[in-house]
């Protein structure tokens, strides 16, 4: 079964989000598989924003995920990854529709709420980075 990762960001727990952005995702019908509160250290964000290397808003975006404990998050159903970045909204908040994530909670694209992976390739390799095989766990859902 498809599967995404998703990262609240450190704005995100300090705003007491938390719970409200899982209820999105819960409502929507996504099965939560994986789920840890970590503090990113440098390797790992360094990885994980790769492909933005060189960009004037890589070194800022590594820090500021690493300022912070993030939840880490995996989540299970069909085509989840494009209804994941549906729920998220578009990635600036400022033209994000006020219905999504990002366009309800956020103001600025720095301190955007939440992360999704944009592909099943993209996922596979932040679900790899952040989380061991056995720590993505198989159960029943209903409905
Ligand atoms: P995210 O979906 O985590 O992927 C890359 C992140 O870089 C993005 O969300 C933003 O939080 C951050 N970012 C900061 N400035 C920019 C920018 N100008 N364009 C794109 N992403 C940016």
């Amino acid at each position: 079964m498809e599967k995404t990762f998703i990262m609240l960001k450190p704005d995100a727990v300090q705003r007491g989000l938390v719970g409200q952005i899982i209820s999105r995702f819960e409502s929507k019908g996504c099965k939560l598989v994986g789920m840890k509160l970590i503090k990113v250290n440098r390797d790992v964000a360094e990885q994980h924003y790769a492909e933005h290397k060189g960009k004037s808003f890589f070194e800022p975006t590594v820090n500021y995920i690493m300022s912070s404990p993030v939840v880490a998050m995996v989540w299970e159903g069909k085509n989840v990854v494009v209804i994941a970045r549906e729920l998220m909204g578009a990635t600036n908040p400022v033209s994000a529709n006020p219905g999504t994530i990002r366009g309800a909670y956020g103001m600025d694209i720095s301190r955007n709420i939440i992360h999704g992976s944009d592909s099943e390739v993209s996922a596979k390799r932040e679900i790899a980075l952040y989380f061991q095989p056995g720590e993505i766990l198989e159960y029943p859902k209903a409905g």
